[in-house]
């Protein structure tokens, strides 16, 4: 059976004027990019402050980026999914739209998502940690072993952010204004553990925001939220823009 949205839901779709989706690695799942937390999950089997963090980067750069090595190489061979596709066309329907997203692998920009806020990064990004020059995908691929910065010798690393560092500023600054400003506020498919970015649900709900939850499983934001949907990103999002296409197909109905 198609699950089914309430019409009081509907309606609030409809009348919001900005929506903001918070998303995370169960978003990709339904792609095919493994989710970090639960039976199945990357932290289940490695531990995140062994490959995550800047004191193993130092330790040991070679298993490091061997590991990312392997995750871009799982990126680069997947595609957007329904739910990324979904957010891409609500956006285009919404009056002020934007993505938060805790993932790294790019598929909301590649769905056609415009405004979208990376906090932990892009892993098709590089750059030099002693002076900072950006590197692409092909320079990485074409090193051999941990990447040297061919300006200053430095090491290159992925540009991602690891266990213990700050989150990109201008993304952080942009994403807890547009909690501030959402009226309807979608957490989907992110544990909301991992911190700051999990404190923004909260931002939107004391600023008056709707909160609502998309994820199989209960979260410890579940509790908060003013309606929680069981189930998958890929399902319920194309729901949630049907919602919204219908309100704008509406006024041209009657003319
Ligand atoms: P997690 O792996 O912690 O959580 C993924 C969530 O997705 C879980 O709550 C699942 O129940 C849910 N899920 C699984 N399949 C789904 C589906 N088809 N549709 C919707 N939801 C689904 O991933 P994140 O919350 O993104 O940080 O983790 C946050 C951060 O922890 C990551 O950005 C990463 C990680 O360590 C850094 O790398 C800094």
């Amino acid at each position: 059976m198609t699950p089914v949205i309430s019409p009081g839901l509907s309606r609030r779709i409809r009348g919001a004027r900005s929506i903001v989706a918070f998303t995370g690695a169960g978003v990709s799942a339904e792609s095919g990019v493994p989710t970090f937390r639960g039976a199945d999950g990357i932290w289940s089997k490695l531990k995140p402050e062994e490959l995550a963090s800047m004191g193993a980067f130092m330790k040991n750069p070679s298993m490091v980026w061997e590991w990312y090595a392997h995750r871009k190489k799982i990126m680069s061979g997947i595609t957007p999914n329904p739910g990324h596709y979904a957010l891409a066309r609500m956006e285009n329907l919404a009056p002020s739209f934007a993505v938060i997203t805790q993932n790294i692998d790019g598929l909301h920009r590649r769905a056609g998502s415009r405004t979208v806020y990376e906090l932990h990064g892009n892993i098709e990004r590089n750059y030099c940690m002693k002076c900072g020059t950006p590197y692409g995908d092909d320079f990485v691929v074409a090193s051999s072993g941990v990447p040297v910065c061919p300006a200053c010798g430095g090491l290159v690393r992925p540009d991602v952010v690891w266990f213990g560092e700050m989150l990109p500023e201008d993304a952080w600054d942009a994403s807890v204004r547009a909690a501030e400003g959402a009226d309807l506020f979608m957490s989907v498919g992110t544990s909301a553990v991992v911190y700051p970015a999990a404190s923004l649900p909260l931002v939107a709900k004391r600023s008056g925001a709707y909160l609502l939850e998309i994820n199989p499983e209960p979260t410890p934001l579940t509790p908060q939220a003013d309606e929680y949907l069981q189930g998958a990103s890929g399902v319920f999002l194309p729901i949630l823009a049907d919602a919204l296409e219908g309100a704008r197909r509406l006024p041209h109905s009657h003319t």
